[in-house]
């Protein structure tokens, strides 16, 4: 054997499309491992935290504030969603906008879970969320592995495998401040498991890892195991 890992080839077909769900707090490292997935078994990779913070901005921009449901829904109504795939990732457009790093800013880090709370907001998301099973169908991906706070929970219950990746505050905290972002992920994680309407938690059933003592190829590779033996099932 060569140096290095071995890693057995893909062993996904288009027979057995999958969809997994990944869920966790902020800078649990969900996108990383979400990435790493799509790349090693050929999946559509969906951000759902991007669609939440893209609208955010959006609905900012068009003077609407969360506490305001009058506007909300003409400022919804004037969003037409689409989808633009660049490798294994999809992302959302906006009115043919394709979020930039601007959905990343303090203001939408400080905003974004007033808005997520809002039950209008989430239902104006939900079938859209759903119907990225059908894009990644239709672009010949063998699944499609979507990241959020309640995918495992209301968007795909009968995901073929629903993971929980937990860290520990200070890891997680550890983590933002290197990649250089000001963010105030326990207050977010605090508004995102209190609201009414799809709150953040643990789905019952799903399979929880816990990432604070892991590296992310350590993470990637765990994750791995749980998708191949899904796939065995
Ligand atoms: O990357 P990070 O984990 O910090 O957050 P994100 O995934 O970009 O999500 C930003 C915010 O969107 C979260 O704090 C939630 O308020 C909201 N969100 C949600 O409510 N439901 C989802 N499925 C995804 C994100």
């Amino acid at each position: 054997m060569p140096n290095g890992r071995w890693l057995p080839p893909t062993i996904v077909t288009q027979d057995s499309f999958i969809i997994i769900a990944i869920d966790g707090g902020a800078a649990a490292g969900k996108s990383s491992t979400s990435r790493g997935l799509s790349k090693r078994f050929g999946l559509m990779h969906v951000d759902t935290g991007s669609y939440y913070r893209a609208t955010t901005l959006k609905l900012i921009e068009s003077g609407v504030s969360p506490e305001r449901g009058s506007d909300l829904e003409a400022g919804l109504a004037a969003l037409k969603l689409g989808t633009e795939i660049h490798g294994n990732q999809a992302t959302i457009t906006i009115n043919d906008w394709l979020p930039d790093n601007s959905i990343r800013s303090q203001l939408v880090n400080d905003q974004v879970s007033h808005f997520a709370a809002l039950p209008e907001l989430r239902s104006y998301l939900l079938d859209y969320q759903r119907s990225q099973a059908d894009v990644a169908r239709k672009n010949g991906f063998n699944g499609l592995v979507m990241e959020g706070r309640d995918i495992g929970s209301v968007i795909f219950p009968d995901a073929d495998l629903r993971l929980f990746l937990h860290a520990d505050p200070e890891k997680r905290a550890e983590r933002r401040a290197k990649e250089g972002i000001q963010d105030s992920i326990q207050k977010r994680d605090k508004i995102d498991s209190t609201r009414k309407t799809a709150p953040f938690q643990c789905p019952i059933g799903a399979t929880f890892l816990d990432t604070s003592e892991l590296d992310l190829q350590e993470v990637i590779d765990k994750a791995s195991d749980f998708v191949r033996e899904t796939l065995s099932e």
